[in-house]
């Protein structure tokens, strides 16, 4: 059962910042988390948002701001505010990481889980993306595979990175499990990604059946951790690696 940082440890740090991220590899987590977007000169940085105004003292869409624009920004002061009790200092320098940086630091000592937000513009954004992960042989003859996982609830994005890079694990997210077709994904992807708050035992037998794997999003419950386990979920996503590892390893927290 793979416990995947959801934006990094992003229960205890601001999230996508090298500060989350530092702090899920402490914390032991077999996959990092990162949602990408393209800023307007074509790089490829860590944010959820289409906009940097809700993590950053910054304003604007990213596909509007060069990477110079937005290393200005500063990205964790707003944890700080809004979470006071879980403020630490050195939060306040933390600026958005590209996925280069990111990869740059951990090479292949990390296990990455990369979600192409939103694909336009496509296919740049996921020719970007594969540019990158070759670069740095996360993928290709010297890449392992499951290393990278590449998520997306976008289905075209999914089977043009099916076409290009076939070693690459594919994930189709969803928000609503009944809505998901498990034998039309099985042609195209290794497995799925539901909203927790949807899933039913029942439709993890059912991808299990297909062959898919099932990695549910975003438990942060430890009891709907205990029991998405019982029901043997592949992985889940999660803002608190530690707590996740507590019941799945019984680890000393
Ligand atoms: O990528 C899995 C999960 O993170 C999807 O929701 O909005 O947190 O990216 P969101
Ligand atoms: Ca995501």
């Amino acid at each position: 059962m793979k416990i995947i940082a959801h934006r990094g440890a992003s229960g205890y740090a601001p999230e996508h910042t090298m500060a989350a991220y530092q702090l899920a590899v402490e914390q032991g987590a077999d996959y990092l988390e990162m949602d990408l977007h393209m800023t307007k000169d074509g790089q490829l940085i860590a944010i959820h948002d289409d906009t940097v105004d809700r993590t950053t003292n910054g304003h604007g869409k990213v596909n509007e701001l060069t990477l110079s624009d937005i290393k200005q920004l500063d990205a964790g002061s707003w944890f700080n505010r809004r979470y006071p009790e879980k403020a630490k200092p050195h939060y306040r320098r933390q600026t958005i990481p590209t996925l280069a940086e990111v990869i740059g630091k951990y090479g292949d000592s990390l296990n990455y889980y990369i979600e192409i937000k939103t694909p336009l513009p496509f296919p740049e954004m996921a020719d970007e993306l594969l540019k990158v992960l070759r670069l740095h042989q996360l993928i290709g003859r010297d890449g392992a595979r499951g290393q990278v996982i590449v998520e997306s609830f976008h289905t075209d994005s999914l089977k043009y990175l099916r076409q290009k890079a076939p070693e690459l694990v594919l994930i189709q997210l969803g928000d609503d499990p009944e809505t998901m077709n498990l034998a039309k994904i099985a042609q195209y992807a290794d497995g799925v990604g539901p909203n927790y708050l949807n899933t039913k035992q029942e439709f993890i037998k059912n991808a299990h059946t297909r062959g898919l794997l099932v990695h549910c999003w975003t438990v942060n419950n430890e009891t709907d951790m205990i029991k998405l386990m019982n029901w043997n979920v592949d992985g889940l996503f999660t803002n608190y690696v530690d707590k996740a590892r507590k019941h799945r390893d019984g680890a000393s927290e």
